[in-house]
């Protein structure tokens, strides 16, 4: 199949009406179309049409358990697929959060077909800030079923570039709308139940959804690796994901021992690195040493974090060494999806 690729600038949409129009005709007639999103880019296709939630699966090489968020452009939209069982919760969501990077799980209606919730009787629904995501979903009239633009199992994308590199010639279009600012998927919140239940971390922190919500249990997946047999409530939490080719370890330990280990490490030319800026006042920089950005600055450890894990894919190396930062706002999704990573394997320097 070929790809186009067309570009659209998120700061001017309506000046690229003929471009959204043809990309909305694809969506209805059944086809695939990438575009950006806020939290990464999406692969695209018609919600209510099981053929083409079959397609996704096909392009992404994703297995037919894991179901797929359906991104509508309306508030009202939630209700017209779902049925809101915990009113008081989805209107604080929705008041503080929506549109935004998150994502609510309620109980689905009965014409949404299963092929995209992947027999769950559940619907995960997000209504994304992106102006070209937004007006694709407008322009096509119809709910866009959308998991990740990335093959299944690689790191998520977040540059048109990596789209490109995983789905040319398996989609119909992909929309370029350059750099997504927030570079780690959306929270995901499930409401159906009685106590709202954070299944994955995102750019809406769980501080935050605490501030309005009170009580939000976190799923046991978003911390901890599961044994075998046990299922996580979101599907897609089980599976080896955003990893690239090489072992990741993760170190955790006294500051004097990680920044030895790493220094040691460094020497080493079959390993690369991921850490902070303020660790190269005492590593040497080589080419396989790559930041996360200044330690504090977690909103920049999300953007950069797929990007850079995609990085270490074009090195000739043997294994990969990260730092844990910390897990309090948006770091707790950076720390969840380095865990996905290194499949939770964290090593204290000093105990090997
Ligand atoms: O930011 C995002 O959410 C991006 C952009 C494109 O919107 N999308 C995304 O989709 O990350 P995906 O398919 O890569 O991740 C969706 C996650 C998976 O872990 C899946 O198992 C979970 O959401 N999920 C979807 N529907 C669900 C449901 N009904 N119940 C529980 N988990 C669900
Ligand atoms: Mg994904």
């Amino acid at each position: 199949m070929k790809t186009e690729i067309v570009k659209i600038d998120p700061a001017h949409v309506e000046d690229y009406k003929s471009e959204l129009e043809r990309a909305a005709e694809i969506i209805r007639g059944g086809g695939l179309v990438a575009f950006p999103t806020e939290t990464v880019y999406g692969l695209g296709g018609n919600a209510l049409d099981k053929t083409a939630a079959e397609k996704i699966y096909r392009a992404k090489g994703r297995p037919s358990d894991n179901p797929l968020i359906a991104h509508v452009a309306r508030v009202e939209d939630f209700e017209k697929y779902c049925e809101i069982e915990n009113r008081e919760a989805f209107d604080a969501i929705s008041s503080h959060f929506i549109p935004g990077p998150i994502t609510v799980i309620q109980k689905k209606k009965s014409f949404i077909p299963t092929t995209v919730t992947a027999g769950l009787d559940t619907l995960a629904v997000r209504f994304p800030v992106h102006t070209v995501a937004r007006a694709l979903i407008e322009a096509s009239g119809v709910p866009i079923a959308a998991p990740s633009a990335n093959t299944s199992g690689r790191p998520s994308p977040t540059r048109v570039e990596h789209v490109i590199e995983d789905l040319d010639s398996k989609v119909d279009m992909i929309i370029d709308g350059g750099e997504c600012s927030v570079g780690v998927e959306s929270t995901i919140i499930h409401i159906a139940g009685k106590c709202p239940r954070l299944l994955r971390p995102g750019a809406v922190t769980l501080e935050m959804l605490r501030g309005v919500l009170g009580e939000v249990v976190v799923d046991k997946a978003v911390t901890e690796k599961l044994s075998q047999g046990e299922v996580p409530l979101a599907p897609g939490m089980k599976y080896r994901h955003y990893a690239p080719t090489a072992p990741v370890i993760a170190l955790k330990g006294s500051e004097r021992a990680v920044v030895d280990y790493m220094r040691a490490v460094a020497a080493d030319e079959k390993c690369a690195l991921l850490l902070f800026d303020e660790d190269l006042e005492f590593i040497q920089k080589n080419e396989r040493t790559l930041t996360l950005g200044k330690r504090e600055d977690r909103e920049e450890h999300a953007r950069r974090l797929f990007d850079l894990l995609r990085t270490f894919d074009k090195m000739n190396i043997d294994k990969i060494y990260t730092r844990v930062p910390d897990d309090d706002d948006i770091g707790l999704a950076v720390v969840n999806r380095l865990l996905k990573a290194c499949g939770y394997t964290v090593v204290d320097p000093e105990k090997i």
